[in-house]
């Protein structure tokens, strides 16, 4: 874990290092309450946006070297590439070899449907870690600790409610992973 955050302090911005912290602590805290593989959860954490300062045609380039399909809204918004991306760094720079640390890491941004625990955390963890403040995060926080899926399906209407004022177009996994929760709610 050392050698890892070490490679990674001197990979990134410190801004973004520092997130990056923050959010490992936060899924550290939410893998202990809700019982997720901690040393997995801390990696995903830590490595979610080790592509994340790239520039776009960058993104672009590896997006196509590592065989990602890069769709209409990733051509346009090419920072969505920055998940997938991250996870072929993780595998090919950190030595990640877990699919699952890979994948949360890959769907951090957009989350899909079905997602795992591991994904799901990574996700929250990234939304509501300590430094973060915007309208609504405090509804997600107050969830976190509850309700994962509530705190999720929270998270993501924000999200696309975002989106939708800044006409921006929604990506189709976002829309997945709402429609997933609802429909398979207990
Ligand atoms: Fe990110
Ligand atoms: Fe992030």
């Amino acid at each position: 874990m050392h050698q890892l955050t070490r490679r990674l302090k001197n990979s990134i911005p410190l801004h973004r290092y520092e997130h990056c912290v923050r959010v490992a602590e936060a899924g550290e805290r939410l893998a202990a309450i809700w019982r997720a593989p901690r040393l997995e959860t801390i990696q995903a954490c830590l490595l979610h946006d080790c592509a994340r300062d790239l520039p776009r045609n960058i993104l672009l380039k590896w997006g196509v070297e590592f065989g990602i399909i890069i769709s209409e809204i990733e051509h346009y918004f090419p920072v969505l590439l920055h998940g997938p991306v991250g996870a072929e760094f993780a595998r090919r720079k950190y030595d990640i070899t877990d699919e699952q640390v890979l994948d949360a890491i890959r769907w951090h941004t957009t989350g899909r449907a079905a997602m795992s625990l591991l994904e799901k955390i990574t996700f929250l963890s990234d939304y509501t870690e300590d430094d973060r403040s915007f309208p609504g995060i405090e509804r997600v926080r107050a969830l976190l600790d509850k309700d994962l899926d509530e705190a999720l399906l929270v998270a993501l209407d924000q999200k696309i409610n975002y989106m939708l004022a800044m006409g921006w177009p929604v990506h189709p996994a976002t829309v997945e992973a709402r429609n997933w929760l609802i429909l398979n709610r207990d």
